[in-house]
C-alpha cells in the first residue's frame, strides 16, 4: 500500500467510523476514536513498525533506524474530526505518513533516526471544547485544570479518559522529552483555496496561525414578550446580534479571521424576551500580537453596545494557543521535496487553520506541507483531494524525509 488511489482508500474506509450513520463525526474517546486508532494501528503494523496507544489515546507506530533506541523523526496528523467533517481534515496526514513509511521500508534501517507515525487523538476539541487535547498531552502542556471540563452528556474528561481505559494520573507518560525527537511533520489538506488559486498542488506552510477561543455571555432579562414595552426590554440576544456584526466588521478590517459558530439562547421560547445568550468566539491572525490588538478592541465595543442596551457581558477564555512558526530547516526539507514534483517555485502560505503543530512544537521543531483541496473547502462533508495532488504530496513527503535522513547524518557524523 503506498499509492494515492490506496490512501484515499484508507480515508474512505475511515469514515466507517462515525458516531452517525447521516454523517462523519468521531470525537475524543469514543468508541469510533478506538476503531480508528485499531484501524492506524493495523496499517502501521503492516508497514513494518511497532505500535502502541499512548496515555492520552494517541495512536503511534515506531520504525527503528540503524540502531535502536534513537530519537525519532515524528509524522502525522490527526484521527478526530468536526460534527459532519470531510474525510481528509487529519486523516489524510495519518494516512499518509503510514504510506512514506511503507514506500522507505528497509531505508529506514540505515537512517541516524527512528521514524515514528502519529494519530493524534483529538486536534478539533469537538467534545470538551478544548482543541489540541492529545498533542498537548505529547507536548508536555496538559493542564490538571482540564480534568473537570464537561461533553455536552454532561460527561467529564476524568470520566471519559476512565471509560475509554486510559488511567488519568497516568497522562503525564504520553509526554515527549525534546532530546526523544528530531522534529515533527505533518501533510494536511490546506483547508483554504489558495493553492487552487496558484494552480499548485502543494504548498509548505510558513507558520500556524495564533488562535484564542472565547465563551460570551451577553445577560439581560427574560421577559414577556408582548406584555414588555421597548424602553423596558433588555434583550440579550439582540445585544448578541450587534456584538457579532461588529465582530465580522472589525475582523474584515483587518488581518484577522473571527468567527461565531455556536450561539444558544436562554430560555429559548418564540414568547419571552431571550434573557442570555452564549456564544462562541474564534480568532486566528498570523501573528499573537495582531491577534490580541484585535482582540482588546472588539472587547471594548461589544462592552460599550452591551452598555448602551443596559446589558451585562461576560466573557471566558476557553483556548490560548500561540502562533507558532516552522522551523527553517524542517521547512526547507519540506520545500525540497515539493521542487522535487516539478514545481520550481513553491508557494508558502501561513496556515488559517490550527494543527498539532502548535502543540507538539513546545517539545520539538515542526514542518508542513499543504496539500491543495477542492474549492478551500473543509469541516464540511464535501472536503476533497484529488489524486494527484496527494500523489505529488507523498513524493514531496518521501523526498523531504530522505533529505532529512541526509542531512542528519551529515550532522551527525
Ligand atoms: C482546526 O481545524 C481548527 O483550525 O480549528
Ligand atoms: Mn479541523
Ligand atoms: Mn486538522
Amino acid at each position: 500500500m503506498s499509492s494515492a488511489a490506496e490512501i484515499l482508500a484508507r480515508c474512505a474506509e475511515l469514515d466507517r467510523y462515525s458516531a452517525h450513520r447521516s454523517y462523519l463525526e468521531r470525537v475524543y474517546l469514543s468508541p469510533q476514536h478506538a476503531a480508528a486508532n485499531a484501524a492506524a494501528a493495523d496499517w502501521m503494523t503492516k508497514a513494518g513498525m511497532r505500535t502502541w496507544q499512548d496515555a492520552a489515546g494517541n495512536q503511534l507506530g515506531r520504525r527503528e533506524g540503524r540502531e535502536p533506541g534513537l530519537p525519532a523523526l515524528l509524522l502525522g496528523s490527526h484521527l478526530d474530526t468536526v460534527p459532519d467533517a470531510g474525510s481528509y481534515d487529519g486523516m489524510l496526514g495519518v494516512v499518509m505518513a503510514i504510506a512514506v513509511v511503507e514506500r522507505l521500508g528497509d531505508r529506514i534501517d540505515d537512517f541516524p533516526f527512528a521514524v515514528e507515525v502519529v494519530g493524534f487523538s483529538d486536534e478539533e476539541g469537538t467534545r470538551f471544547g478544548k482543541a489540541l487535547l492529545g498533542s498537548c498531552a505529547a507536548g508536555g502542556t496538559w493542564d490538571e485544570d482540564w480534568w473537570e471540563l464537561r461533553d455536552k452528556n454532561g460527561i467529564t474528561l476524568h470520566s471519559a479518559f476512565r471509560e475509554f481505559g486510559l488511567d488519568p494520573r497516568r497522562v503525564g507518560d504520553a509526554a515527549r522529552r525534546p532530546e526523544e525527537l528530531v522534529g515533527y511533520l505533518e501533510t494536511h489538506i490546506e483547508q483554504g483555496p489558495y493553492l487552487e488559486a496558484a494552480g499548485a498542488s502543494l504548498g509548505y506552510v510558513t507558520t500556524i496561525a495564533g488562535a484564542r477561543r472565547f465563551k460570551l455571555s451577553v445577560v439581560g432579562e427574560a421577559r414577556h414578550a408582548g406584555g414588555t414595552p421597548y424602553p423596558r426590554r433588555r434583550d440579550a440576544l439582540v445585544g448578541a446580534a450587534e456584538a457579532i456584526t461588529t465582530i465580522e466588521r472589525l475582523a474584515k478590517a483587518s488581518d484577522c479571521i473571527a468567527t461565531v459558530g455556536r450561539i444558544e439562547v436562554m430560555p429559548g421560547a418564540v414568547n419571552v424576551i431571550p434573557g442570555r445568550a452564549d456564544f462562541s468566539l474564534d480568532l486566528r491572525a498570523e501573528t499573537d500580537q495582531a491577534r490580541d490588538a484585535m482582540w482588546a478592541t472588539m472587547c471594548a465595543d461589544i462592552e460599550m453596545l452591551c452598555e448602551l442596551r443596559n446589558l451585562e457581558l461576560r466573557v471566558v477564555e476557553t483556548h490560548r494557543a500561540p502562533s507558532m512558526p516552522c522551523a527553517p530547516w524542517l521547512t526547507d526539507a519540506v520545500i525540497g521535496g515539493i521542487r522535487s514534483t516539478g514545481d520550481a517555485d513553491p508557494i508558502g502560505l501561513w496556515s488559517r487553520a490550527g494543527h498539532d503543530g502548535m502543540a507538539i512544537g513546545a517539545v520539538t521543531d515542526i514542518g508542513m506541507l499543504f496539500v491543495r483541496c477542492f474549492d478551500g473547502i473543509s469541516h464540511h462533508p464535501d472536503e476533497g483531494v484529488r489524486e494527484v495532488d496527494v500523489a505529488a504530496g507523498l513524493d514531496a513527503f518521501e523526498h523531504a524525509v530522505l533529505a532529512l535522513a541526509d542531512s542528519w547524518q551529515a550532522e551527525a557524523s
